[in-house]
């Protein structure tokens, strides 16, 4: 049993990044079981769990998208805001009945949940019917743990500083649109955030192991990856070579893959040379998630952010002007501690003046173990509440605002799927990330076609095909 630890998970020392070959294992002994996985948080976790569906599949186990069919439930979990935690828990209790009814139900949970003490004594005391407790570090041993798993309840997570693995097998959800992780862990400290916690300190890819996974993935047919990490921009610095994520992006840019993304950037670290590659390659997406977090200087202080509102608006400015058609959207949090009204108040000046094409709001969560959950949050919840309705007021007219100005426009749309709602439809995304559904034949499905859009909403846009300009 290894429990976690939030002291030994804030060190970060002067220990050199291991880069070691993951070792993959193949069996049998799961052959006819079936596994459900329920995915929580970011697109780290979402292409982790890409990961684990590679890694159970080679024991044998098949996906099940039913709860009650399986053998194995898997809970990938986030910890950023104390409602992630909250749905986890709710989710577990449904598992629980389940198990009683079928005792060989095997219960994995991982991701970031478990990093937190907190959690693992919960899990300890309330929930001993959970099987396995994984964390973000030893993803790659969930194969062993399950194989060697016995009836007795298995915690293995490590506070590490962590290292990089390679040779990672992924179970991709799509076989269009692919993820590639270019740096794990974060070492920003945003007073608030418990991912540094989570996630272990900042580690880049080597750029010729993402270099080749790109170009693999390019020789298997995908037309778009998006280069992921909690702090693209701070690629590279933790490297011993010169490299930061202009020169990456420039590189995987020239391998001529059709669409290139990156998430998400943080203001602090974004060159003037980042903005010359985005606005010189066609390829390279015209879109960028720039978390503001707040529009007042002295909240991005206590945050921990590192740089002003005028800091924050001249970077934004910049990409308006240097990118052309670029779209931006952001996330903002309302109600941290020492919040005044006026602080508020500037929070949606930025907005009035950014006019962003959309954003993620949240009322401040405080985490145990941050900084910030130590200060005297002094906002009361109706007016938490307040802002965040006023402030998605003023996000929603934008996006509309910014969404009108498609109609009767033909874009480039990268068709992904059968729409949901309808299935006479098909959906895709703009070059800056607008979601269109599509009336056109599904034979368009992985391909990017020119669009008029028709009807524009707050949150999609509606369109008609024009003319197949890809194969
Ligand atoms: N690395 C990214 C953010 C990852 S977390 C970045 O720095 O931009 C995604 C978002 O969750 C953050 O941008 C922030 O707006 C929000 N968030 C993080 N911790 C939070 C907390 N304790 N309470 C409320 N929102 C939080
Ligand atoms: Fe959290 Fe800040 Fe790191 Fe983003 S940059 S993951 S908000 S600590
Ligand atoms: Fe959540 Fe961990 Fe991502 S806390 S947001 S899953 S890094």
């Amino acid at each position: 049993m290894n429990l976690p630890n939030m002291k030994n998970a804030k060190l970060r020392g002067l220990k050199t990044v291991e880069y070691k070959k993951q070792e993959n294992l193949f069996s049998s002994n799961y052959v006819g079981k079936k596994y459900f996985i329920r995915t929580y948080g970011c697109q780290m976790n979402v292409h982790d769990s890409e990961e684990i569906c590679s890694m159970v599949e080679n024991l044998g186990f098949q996906k099940t998208e039913c709860l009650e069919e399986a053998d194995l439930v898997l809970l990938n979990t986030c910890a950023i805001r104390e409602n992630a935690h909250d749905k986890v828990f709710g989710y577990l209790g449904r598992v629980k009945h389940l198990k009683k009814e079928k005792p060989e139900l095997m219960i994995a949970i991982g991701g970031c949940m478990p990093q937190q003490e907190s959690v693992i004594h919960n899990i300890l005391e309330k929930h001993p019917y959970v099987d396995i407790v994984f964390g973000t570090h030893n993803i790659h041993e969930l194969s062993k743990l399950i194989l060697n798993h016995q009836k007795k309840q298995e915690i293995e997570v490590y506070s590490v500083e962590g290292n990089v693995y390679e040779n990672v097998l992924y179970k991709r959800d799509s076989s269009i649109t692919a993820w590639v992780n270019i740096m794990y862990g974060c070492d920003k400290f945003c007073t608030y955030c418990i991912v540094p916690y989570t996630r272990g300190k900042q580690r880049s890819r080597k750029m010729e192991d993402i270099l080749k996974e790109v170009q693999e993935l390019k020789d298997l047919g995908y037309q778009e990856i998006t280069l992921l990490g909690q702090n693209v921009n701070a690629y590279g610095k933790d490297l011993e070579e010169n490299i930061d994520f202009a020169t990456l992006l420039e590189k995987v840019a020239n391998i001529k893959i059709s669409r290139v993304r990156f998430v998400t950037s943080h203001p602090w670290d974004f060159t003037d040379r980042m903005i010359e590659i985005i606005a010189k390659y066609d390829n390279v997406m015209p879109y960028i998630h720039l978390p503001l977090q707040s529009g007042s200087s002295k909240i991005l202080k206590l945050m921990g952010r590192r740089y002003t509102k005028e800091e924050y608006l001249t970077l934004f400015h910049k990409m308006k002007e240097r990118i052309p058609k670029v779209a931006i959207t952001t996330d903002i949090i309302v109600g941290f501690p020492f919040e005044t009204e006026q602080d508020f108040l500037e929070t949606l000046e930025v907005v009035n003046t950014c006019k962003y094409d959309g954003a993620y709001t949240f009322i401040y969560s405080p985490r145990e173990g941050t900084p910030a959950s130590k200060m005297k949050d002094e906002v009361s919840n109706s007016v938490k509440e307040d802002r965040l309705h006023l402030l998605n007021r003023l996000i929603n007219q934008y996006s509309f605002e910014n969404n009108q100005k498609y109609l009767n426009k033909v874009v480039p749309v990268l068709i992904q799927g059968v729409s949901e709602k309808d299935q006479n439809k098909v959906y895709g995304y703009t070059d800056t990330m607008k979601l269109v559904n599509v009336i056109a034949d599904q034979d368009v499905i992985g391909k990017i076609i020119s669009v008029k859009i028709t009807d524009a909403k707050s949150f999609s846009l509606d369109g008609e095909m024009v003319v197949t300009n890809q194969k």
